[in-house]
């Protein structure tokens, strides 16, 4: 196993802001910060604000886009391609997030279509899992999200996948999970992949850790070598508080 030195830090502005001159102020402001050599920071604005970003952007800092369609082209009313994100500029894209498993209606399967979609055109999936409740089995219900959204994918080069740990009872709650027990889901995520293809494998995937990150707690997390980054969801919308979560990847190495 690499130690992987490397910390991403992704934000994910979900449906905000609403304009466009807010959406470049934020990564303008946000850019003014000098961002570490060994942070891999990744935008994640709606898709309306992806080409305007781009342009913004150095090209060490990278954008994603939020979804994307399982589907390659044609009569797909309202949604957006592999492809055109690609050409866009995109580098990764979010797949199986909490809000649009629970809140849209996404299923494992159509999450297991988009992952291949991703690969197909070449971005690299964010895929997030974690369980509803607290006192879900996260085993079980972990195990379940994994096997279904790899079914009939080989193993991913190294580099092309993330995993990011969301418990869902920790996004945008003010509670976030504790950073022992996010490490043991880290584990047991790498655990489960591993099984799926191998261990070294999956020991050299980057798990991070998504769910009330904030600039108080990100070093418990991001500081830990089973974690590789944070993917920040409301904090990511404050400049302020987002420059000192990317500062903190630089603390308790
Ligand atoms: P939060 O969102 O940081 O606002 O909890 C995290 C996420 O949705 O990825």
């Amino acid at each position: 196993m690499k130690i992987m030195k490397k910390k991403f830090i992704i934000a994910n502005w979900k449906m905000n802001p609403s304009t466009s001159d807010e959406a470049q102020r934020l990564v303008k402001s946000v850019l003014t910060a000098q961002i570490p050599k060994d942070v891999e920071l990744i935008f994640t604005p709606p898709f309306v604000y992806l080409e305007a970003i781009k342009k913004l952007l150095p090209k060490e800092i990278k954008l994603a886009a939020q979804n994307i369609s399982w589907a390659e082209r044609g009569a797909y009313t309202g949604e957006i391609s592999g492809l055109m994100l690609k050409n866009l500029g995109c580098s990764y894209v979010i797949i199986g997030h909490s809000e649009r498993r629970y809140k849209i209606g996404e299923t494992d399967e159509m999450i297991n279509l988009k992952l291949k979609a991703a690969f197909k055109a070449g971005l690299t999936p964010v895929l997030a899992v974690g369980e509803k409740e607290q006192n879900d089995d996260i085993v079980k219900i972990l195990t379940r999200q994994l096997k279904n959204a790899f079914k009939d994918l080989e193993a991913p080069e190294v580099g092309r996948l993330m995993i990011a740990y969301e418990p869902v009872w920790a996004i945008g709650t003010g509670i976030s999970d504790t950073p022992d027990h996010a490490l043991s889901a880290a584990l047991l995520i790498r655990k489960i992949v591993g099984n799926l293809y191998t261990a070294d494998w999956a020991s050299d995937l980057p798990v991070l850790y998504g769910g009330s990150v904030t600039e108080e707690n990100a070093a418990d997390f991001i500081g830990q070598t089973g974690i590789n980054g944070a993917l920040v969801g409301g904090a990511s919308l404050e400049v302020l508080e987002f420059t000192k979560i990317i500062k903190a990847t630089q603390t308790n190495d």
